[in-house]
């Protein structure tokens, strides 16, 4: 399995990072994605990535909540670094109207800046999406080009899928909230192709369930793989390999 947004460089892990680690491992996580989210970050994830040689793959990008004042630096600093390393990604980028509307256009032009950075670097894209869907789909229409990415922790309606879908090559990354009770997301997974599908904790953040409300890792993305599986109706081994086989291609990660 891959975890395809972990943020396992995050200081919820600085006591115990080597049996977070060692816990994913032996869960059968074979490669961790960890996308970036502003530059007091960077140093962190990078270190993090070298320290795991490989299991760990970097992304780069300036996440919406990040864009405050200062965004324009914080912008600057993805274009600067971006050829610095193999990023697989640019991301997380997108629109977050959830915690705060105050840079809404700020968020709008800084998302369209880096959806065309990743057209021109032929990069994959990883959207964080927050009660702000139909503006995300107005900016990638904006820019014209044809994209590839993930719609990162996706809770959306079948429709808001078939829409994802005609809009570019995109997957959508489904995580612990489809293993919670009365979960809606549940039911449009059920009609997605697994070959849609990536795997996904967030971590430290979105734990599921049976650990809902604790700190989340990424060993727990099995129990996303097994509520897939039984909301499918396929075996574990087929949601492990398709979603691991999709993850590889998107991001370019082979092993
Ligand atoms: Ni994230």
């Amino acid at each position: 399995m891959i975890d395809t947004h972990s943020h396992i460089y995050d200081e919820a892990y600085a006591e115990d990072f080597d049996q977070v680690v060692a816990r994913a491992k032996e869960a059968g996580v074979t490669r961790l994605v960890t996308p970036g989210i502003d530059i007091s970050c960077y140093e962190s994830m990078l270190a993090t990535a070298d320290r795991l040689d490989g299991y760990a793959v970097p992304t780069i990008g300036l996440h919406p909540t990040s864009v405050t004042a200062g965004w324009q630096g914080e912008l600057q600093f993805v274009i600067d670094h971006i050829g610095d390393r193999p990023f697989c990604a640019v991301g997380e980028i997108g629109l977050d109207y959830y915690w705060s509307r105050e840079f809404e256009k700020e968020q709008q032009q800084v998302f369209l800046e880096q959806i065309g950075l990743a057209s021109e670097k032929d990069l994959p894209i990883i959207i964080h999406a927050r009660e702000a869907t139909e503006d995300i789909f107005r900016c990638i229409k904006k820019l014209g080009r044809r994209l590839r990415g993930v719609f990162h922790a996706f809770t959306g309606s079948i429709e808001t899928y078939r829409q994802i879908k005609r809009l570019g090559d995109f997957k959508v990354g489904i995580g612990g909230v489809v293993t919670f009770k009365n979960a809606h997301v549940a039911e449009t997974v059920a009609q997605i192709p697994l070959d849609d599908i990536l795997l996904e904790t967030d971590a430290p953040y979105l734990t599921p369930v049976p650990f809902r409300g604790r700190r989340n890792e990424s060993s727990y993305v099995k129990f996303v793989a097994e509520k897939i599986a039984q909301v499918k109706g396929v075996g574990l081994e087929e949601v492990d390999n398709t979603t691991t086989a999709n993850a590889e291609i998107l991001f370019g990660i082979c092993k």
